[in-house]
């Protein structure tokens, strides 16, 4: 969690060296534009205030690019996408713990268990419905009692690899993050983390579960194994695309028009930070970068205090962007086509086009991936005990 600040000139120009040097060998045929003399954030310069300066307007007459052909140039996108992008693992590995089965199999039922929640009627899945992309499509969510945060449910799948969890990164990991739900006045409402320990000790078929999960634990069920289950369940919701396919080197997964798609997302700039396999949750950085963007939401500032981290937010991850409208941290935008006409605006300066936006988004269905539907399937929940506290619709 390094990069909390927006661009400086250092990282603008580091940027535009990858770039450079990812395009040495390009793979459009003679006399086709080439990444770096297209328009790529880091050309519009500094100015003395060192705020980005919008680009000269010619910069806007370069020609759309084309579908690579032949072998040769589709093995040139594929080993720039792989070193730019790179490919989806097939989870998220927790650094020193290996997720066991039984954790997995637990953090699924506890996924999707409304008696986490006071009135026993908000699971994890309300908000965040695992076979709709993870999403609930609501611009913000509806909790307990009918209440609304002020943010935008994000997607939980591939979540876990991002840099940190939350719009704002308050939340290091899914671990620490499931911890935060339950107790959220406007999400699951439970009072204490006692009174959810609580609910899982009254029912009576979660102990053995907890005991083969967490089998070195003097005591299984804790507030804090509950959130470490749902976490490895979480850590094995990835989406593999055919973006993924092509990657390892299947040239047909995309078609020639995504090509086109993906040399246009490249070129105009996003991947500065929609970089990396998830095409995005690898960094912070401010909406409004170049222009300021109308939002009161404070971003990462509230979680550092720094000044500089106001309206910064995590740069999310576009995979599935395509199917979990509405967009932003607020869910303000309802299109993809007028997101990514934002962020042209807003993050790069830059104009797009409709062709280009209607290519961008090409390449990004070619980024929806699928689960196996038997890893999400709702799983049969363990009955209630006597001492299981009543629904609380308080
Ligand atoms: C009432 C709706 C609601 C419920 C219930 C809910 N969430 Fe969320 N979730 C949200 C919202 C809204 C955010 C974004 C909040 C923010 O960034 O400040 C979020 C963020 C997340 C994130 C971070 C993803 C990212 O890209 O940063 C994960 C992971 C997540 N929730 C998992 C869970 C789990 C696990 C549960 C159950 C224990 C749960 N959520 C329950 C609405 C909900
Ligand atoms: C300077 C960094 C930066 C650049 C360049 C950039 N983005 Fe973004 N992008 C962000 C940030 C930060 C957000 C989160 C904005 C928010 O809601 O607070 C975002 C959000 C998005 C979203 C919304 C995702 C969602 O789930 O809500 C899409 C789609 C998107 N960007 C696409 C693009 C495309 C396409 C490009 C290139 C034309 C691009 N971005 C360029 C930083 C950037």
């Amino acid at each position: 969690m390094t990069k909390s600040r927006g661009f400086g000139p250092a990282l603008v120009a580091t940027a535009i060296l990858v770039l450079a040097g990812a395009c040495g060998e390009s793979p459009v045929g003679d006399g086709d534009p080439e990444l770096v003399s297209q328009q790529a954030p880091g050309e519009a310069q500094p100015s003395e205030a060192g705020a980005l300066q919008p680009p000269e307007p010619e910069a806007a007459q370069t020609p759309p690019p084309v579908a690579p052909e032949g072998a040769a140039a589709i093995e040139g996108v594929r080993s720039r996408s792989r070193q730019l992008l790179g490919a989806l693992p097939p989870e998220a590995p927790k650094a020193g713990t290996p997720i066991r089965e039984e954790q997995i199999r637990l953090g699924r039922m506890l996924y999707y268990d409304a008696r986490l929640s006071k009135n026993h009627d908000v699971s994890c899945n309300t908000c965040h419905l695992l076979d709709r992309f993870g999403v609930d499509h609501l611009p913000t969510s509806v909790g307990h009692r009918d209440q609304r945060g002020d943010r935008n449910a994000p997607t939980v799948y591939n979540a876990a690899l991002h840099v940190a969890q939350f719009w704002d990164g308050r939340a290091a990991d899914v671990e620490e993050q499931a911890k935060g739900p339950v107790l959220n006045p406007v999400e699951m409402a439970l009072p204490s983390e006692e009174a959810a320990v609580n609910v899982l000790r009254s029912i009576p078929g979660y102990a053995p579960l907890f005991r083969a999960a967490f089998p070195n634990e003097e005591e299984p069920i804790t507030y804090d194994s509950m959130a470490r289950a749902i976490g490895a369940f979480e850590r094995r919701l990835m989406t593999p695309a055919p973006f993924d396919a092509f990657l390892e080197g299947q040239s047909d997964a995309l078609s020639a028009e995504a090509l086109i798609g993906l040399e246009t997302f490249l070129s105009a700039g996003c991947l500065t930070c929609h970089m990396g396999p998830l095409v995005g949750g690898s960094m912070f950085q401010k909406l409004g970068l170049v222009e300021d963007y109308p939002t009161e939401d404070p971003g990462r500032f509230a979680v550092t205090n720094n000044e500089a981290d106001r309206k910064v937010f995590k740069v999310p991850s576009l995979r599935n962007a395509t199917e979990t409208a509405p967009y932003f941290h607020d869910g303000s935008i309802e299109t993809l086509e007028e997101t990514i006409r934002l962020m042209g605006r807003y993050q790069l300066a830059r104009t797009l086009s409709d062709d280009e936006i209607a290519a961008i988004v090409t390449f990004l269905r070619s980024l929806v991936g699928t689960i196996d539907p038997d890893y999400i399937r709702r799983p049969e929940l363990p009955p209630s005990g006597p001492d299981t506290p009543a629904p609380d619709p308080t």
